[in-house]
């Protein structure tokens, strides 16, 4: 059976340009390449979590205008539930406008029609919500509204992810109520108001005393770390594979680690299988480009060939 999972989160028009080196202050380069994709944390995991085989709704809303179109279009395309995303006429869709170069990436996201993502605008999906696995969430959209959407999944016991990204420092109480966390190292480093290098372990530990119940660490080609309350912490280290583009690498780690544990596999199992999808993801262009299906997953990382 396929596991149902709800995200509530952004949608945005990536507008990347890549260059051999970012301006400095004040100064003007010249890029070699414009392009735009479909992208948005929350649309970039909805994607993955569809291409891997899970039955998914998309909440959220974008503006009355092209880029709106394209995203639902991009969405609709892999399969993602739509209905629920709100068109305004009174905001702009979203926009990320992304820079490529000396091999990272960098980004402003300009929220638009994100920002009006409202609590309110949730409850007619409660229905959804409580028949769905686990409701995955991020931090382009208000935080009320995570908040709300976090209350809403916990009143029917589906489980909650939260990728808490953009960083941003975030109450005990709204913590307490995750079931797993997901943050990069700086964001874990601000979460537990410590440094990237005690975060890690000792400042997970802060969190599991204010009820998170899992912690699930990303760390770039390194791969990842997790800890439970009350276990030790254990890492997995990520797969060596040809970087194309980095842009949503974290993305499709939250879609595969979603699709896993809405199945109800093992923490272990989960981010193992996540690690994958991530490390096939950087392989392609774009941050819904390189998204895998469940078959190319298998068929890339063959029992004992890589
Ligand atoms: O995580 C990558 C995403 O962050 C991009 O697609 C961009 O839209 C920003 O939201
Ligand atoms: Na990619």
């Amino acid at each position: 059976q396929r596991p149902k999972v709800v995200v509530i989160g952004s949608l945005n028009m990536d507008l990347v340009v890549k260059a051999v080196r970012a301006p400095k202050r004040g100064e003007t380069v010249l890029g070699e390449e414009i392009h735009f994709v479909p992208g948005g944390k929350g649309a970039n995991q909805a994607i993955g979590l569809a291409r891997l085989g899970a039955e998914t709704t998309m909440i959220g809303a974008v503006g009355s205008d092209a880029f709106g179109e394209e995203l639902k279009k991009a969405l609709q395309a892999d399969g993602v539930s739509t209905s629920s995303i709100k068109v305004l006429d009174s905001q702009a869709t979203g926009v990320a406008s992304i820079l490529l170069a000396e091999g990272d990436n960098s980004i402003v996201v300009v929220p638009g029609a994100n920002a009006q993502c409202l609590p309110e605008d949730l409850d007619q999906y409660e229905g959804i919500i409580s028949e769905a696995d686990l409701v995955l969430l991020q931090l382009e959209i208000p935080l009320k509204t995570v908040e709300y959407a976090i209350k809403l999944a916990r009143r029917h016991g589906t489980l909650v992810m939260l990728n808490p990204a953009p960083a941003q420092s975030l109450s005990q109480d709204l913590l307490r109520q995750v079931d797993y966390l997901t943050p990069n190292r700086s964001e874990l480093a601000l979460l537990t108001e410590m440094s990237e290098e005690s975060a890690i372990d000792q400042g997970i530990q802060g969190l599991f005393e204010v009820g998170v119940s899992c912690c699930v660490t990303t760390l770039g080609a390194e791969g990842v770390a997790f800890k439970e309350s009350g276990g030790s912490l254990v890492s997995i280290s990520g797969h060596m594979v040809p970087v194309v583009d980095t842009t949503g690498a974290g993305d499709a780690f939250n879609a595969g680690l979603a699709y896993a544990l809405a199945q109800r596999k093992s923490i272990r199992e989960a981010a193992e299988f996540a690690v994958k999808v991530s490390a096939l993801a950087v392989t392609k262009f774009g941050a819904q480009g390189g998204m895998p299906s469940l078959a190319e997953v298998e068929a890339y990382f063959q029992e004992g060939s890589r």
